[in-house]
């Protein structure tokens, strides 16, 4: 019998990440990347003092109850709205997310989503693919214009401030963000960007992006009575997590042209969409890969693995989300 503790690497993840955890653990991976039931997260962490988890498994009190020995829950994801913090905190059960890492990526992708709902990409590349372009037209998926609009960013964390520097510095755009707090000023000033409440915001924004994270707080930050505050050529766009856009809201909002259109990453009860979202022509829809570069979801890995490591051997782990369970 080995010495080595055990953990359940629970997805499907890098092989190289899995060997370097397999220097230190016992490794119960997960090659067919099922997606374990509760009850199946359950029974497989028995005896396993560390996870490595993604969005797709929730860690709850009732879980922790059941695998008391259980010491690291560590998510591959910056947002960990999967994870019950105060249930794995009050039983000194280490937390760890991967912020920073992401960051860039993210950020070009919440840009890119942007762009392609505005400019209607792929709404008139399913119209070419479908062989229906007979000849140019002067209001041919006409969208709107990103450079020189005014973008408003609902969340002004890490990937809220580099979408917003991409679009000050890149695209000549006027920032305006509402957040919890305000920035200081040395990190307003270089990109412009304006402090609003969130009224101000849904009413001035052109290009409305969301990222704050999922939380009860946020539930429905973007709602019917939201949407009818928006411009009617407004655009948004959602890369934050489902549930922060009351999605039956949007669909109905877009299906009825109170804003333009929308670009989705993120959707509530995800995998699956909203059937009127589906059917709508002015959304632009992806599965959930906004942090999906190859590099950035190897970092990612690396990272849930070193704060593994560093929980279950003794070390610091690099990026706790509950620091305060540590030496106790
Ligand atoms: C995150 O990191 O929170 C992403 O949504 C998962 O890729």
């Amino acid at each position: 019998m080995s010495d080595k503790p055990a953990v359940l690497v629970a997805r499907k993840v890098f092989p190289e990440v899995v060997q370097r955890l397999a220097q230190h653990f016992e490794v119960e991976d997960n090659p067919t990347d099922h997606i374990h039931s509760p009850d199946e997260l359950r029974a497989r962490l028995q005896g396993k003092a560390g996870a490595f988890v993604t969005l797709s498994e929730r860690i709850d009190a009732a879980l922790l109850d059941a695998n008391p020995q259980l010491r690291a829950v560590c998510n591959m994801a910056v947002g960990y709205n999967n994870i019950d913090v105060g249930a794995c905190s009050a039983r000194g059960v280490l937390v760890s997310n991967t912020p920073d890492v992401l960051t860039e990526t993210t950020a070009d992708f919440g840009f890119a989503l942007m762009m392609a709902t505005a400019r209607r990409i792929t709404e008139s590349e399913r119209f070419l693919r479908e062989g229906r372009w007979d000849r140019w037209a002067y209001d041919m998926f006409a969208g709107s214009d990103l450079h020189g609009a005014t973008l408003g960013i609902l969340g002004m964390g890490r990937i809220g401030q580099g979408i917003a520097r991409r679009g000050a510095l890149g695209f000549g755009m006027q920032v305006i963000y509402h957040n919890r707090s305000r920035l200081p000023a040395d990190q307003e000033a270089p990109i412009g960007a304006r402090y609003v409440d969130k009224e101000t915001l849904l009413r001035e924004a052109d290009h409305l992006v969301v990222v704050v994270p999922y939380s009860p707080q946020t539930h429905h930050a973007i709602g019917a009575a939201e949407l009818a505050r928006m411009k009617p050529s407004a655009t948004l766009t959602n890369i934050a997590r489902g549930g922060v856009v009351d999605d039956a809201a949007l669909a109905q909002a877009l299906a009825q042209g109170r804003i333009a259109a929308a670009g989705l990453d993120v959707f509530e009860g995800e995998p699956q969409v909203h059937p009127q979202l589906l059917a709508q022509r002015n959304v632009v829809l992806t599965p959930h890969i906004a942090s999906a570069s190859v590099a950035t979801r190897r970092a990612m890995a690396d990272l849930a693995a070193d704060n593994l490591i560093a929980a279950l051997t003794g070390g610091v782990p690099p990026t706790p989300v509950n620091a305060q369970v540590l030496g106790r």
